[in-house]
């Protein structure tokens, strides 16, 4: 199914959260993936940053981040059609 006909549920989104999504139609994650890229130095290729210049850290900042803030960050994907990023970060009760 395509991530985005179905709502995106997650074990351990917060709840209640507000939820950003952000899609792209760029060459998709391989399944073996969807977790490894959110650890630093963690890309799809080795070659990945030699041809586009990224450090593998920038994913990894974004979990640390939003990890603090008790939200939750995960990646959906198809290969060679894109992926969908979602961020869930809890509403303060308060
Ligand atoms: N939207 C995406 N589509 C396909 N692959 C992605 C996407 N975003 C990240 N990746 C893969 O995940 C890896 C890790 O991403 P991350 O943003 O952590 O590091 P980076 O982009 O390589 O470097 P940095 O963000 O530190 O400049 C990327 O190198 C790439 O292999
Ligand atoms: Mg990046």
């Amino acid at each position: 199914m395509h991530p985005s006909t179905h709502p995106p549920i997650h074990p351990s989104t917060p709840l209640p959260h507000i939820l950003f999504t952000v899609k792209d139609q760029g060459r998709g994650i391989p399944a073996d993936k969807l977790e490894t890229i959110f650890e630093q130095f963690q890309q799809v290729d080795v070659s990945d940053s030699r041809q586009k210049g990224g450090t593998g850290l920038g994913l990894a900042i974004c979990k640390k981040i939003v990890q603090e803030h008790g939200g939750k960050i995960w990646v959906e994907s198809v290969l060679g059609e894109g992926s969908t990023f979602y961020l869930a970060l809890p509403i303060a009760d308060s």
